[in-house]
């Protein structure tokens, strides 16, 4: 058999499929992501590829895997794989839930810390030489205990998030697809409409999965519904967010600010006017980056590559 392996993992980790099977073929660099060629010419005689959110697996791809039996992505999210297409030609698709949602609603919570409470300016203060004296007034940001936190999708990151909320006396608003019962009672969240959350929330927190239904489903009418004191976190996808839209609001202070973990494109560029205004925090997609967590989602997303070349049903199937 032979295994694609798009990224560098660490040996404990590719000695779990190299004691396996006869050649695991893993992408030589480091930061960069395998060139689409060289993952065309690999896949055409591969059985089993250990993928991650930033390879296209597309039709293109797809038709010339003509063996391949297992797509499994190092992520949660799977908006990069044609999973219709997969399934059509009895590839299974895997990925790794579960395991990333406290290290994710942690990230979530500490932008929105670090967002609301202006630390990246304070540092840029320091660093700059810019403290003169401790001031009444100096980097004065939004009170994060007791506000209003508005959830967008609460899945199991949402309650995560909702759990940290609490501990923090938030009064938690949540908008779903479905009610959430578990939620509610342990959280004492509130099912709400997608506008009531938007005009109620001082927190608006966007964890929804990418889908054509998701696309950039925060633009300039919800920036518009949101307070002027709103802080708008993002730890989904970007793909999710109208940019525009919100490069207007935060730019014309229509809310308070926005801390943002993922992008339209990634990795955005230095020179993007996002970046030119300071009530922004911004992370280059590290959500789930503990080394614990991404330890376990480097195993997880091999175990579900060995259940699937082995015709096993995947620990986290793609549905
Ligand atoms: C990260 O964004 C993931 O989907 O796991």
């Amino acid at each position: 058999m032979k295994v694609v392996v798009t990224r560098q993992l660490p040996n404990e980790i590719i000695e779990m499929l190299s004691n396996r099977y006869e050649e695991v073929v893993v992408w030589e660099k480091e930061d960069e992501p395998i060139p689409r060629e060289r993952l065309l010419r690999e896949i055409v005689d591969a059985d089993g590829l250990l993928t991650n959110l930033t390879d296209k697996i597309d039709k293109e791809l797809l038709s010339q895997a003509t063996k391949l039996k297992v797509v499994s992505t190092l992520a949660v999210g799977f908006d990069n794989i044609d999973v219709v297409e997969a399934k059509k030609r009895g590839i299974q698709v895997g990925h790794t839930p579960g395991v990333l949602t406290e290290a994710t609603a942690d990230l979530t919570f500490a932008l929105l810390l670090a967002t609301s409470r202006r630390l990246v300016e304070g540092m840029d203060v320091i660093r700059e030489n810019r403290w003169t004296s401790w001031g009444p007034f100096l980097l004065t940001g939004q009170q994060v205990h007791g506000a209003t936190i508005g959830i967008i999708g609460m899945g199991r990151i949402g309650m995560s998030v909702a759990k940290r909320a609490k501990g923090f006396s938030m009064n938690i608003l949540y908008h779903n697809r479905t009610r959430h019962l578990e939620a509610e009672e342990e959280f004492d969240a509130t099912y709400c409409s997608m506008d009531d959350l938007l005009e109620q929330s001082d927190f608006v927190v966007l964890l929804v999965p990418s889908t054509k239904e998701t696309h950039k489903m925060i633009g300039t009418a919800e920036f518009e519904r949101m307070k002027k004191t709103a802080v708008f976190i993002n730890t989904s996808r970007g793909t999710n967010v109208d940019e525009d839209a919100l490069y207007k609001a935060l730019e014309s202070q229509s809310i308070y600010a926005a801390g943002l973990d993922v992008f339209e494109e990634e990795p955005i560029s230095a020179s993007h006017p996002l970046l030119k205004l300071n009530n922004i925090t911004v992370l280059p997609h590290v959500g789930s980056a503990s080394i614990q967590t991404r330890l376990q989602m480097a195993k997880l997303a091999v175990d579900n590559t060995i259940c699937g070349l082995e015709g096993k049903t995947l620990i986290h199937e793609v549905k």
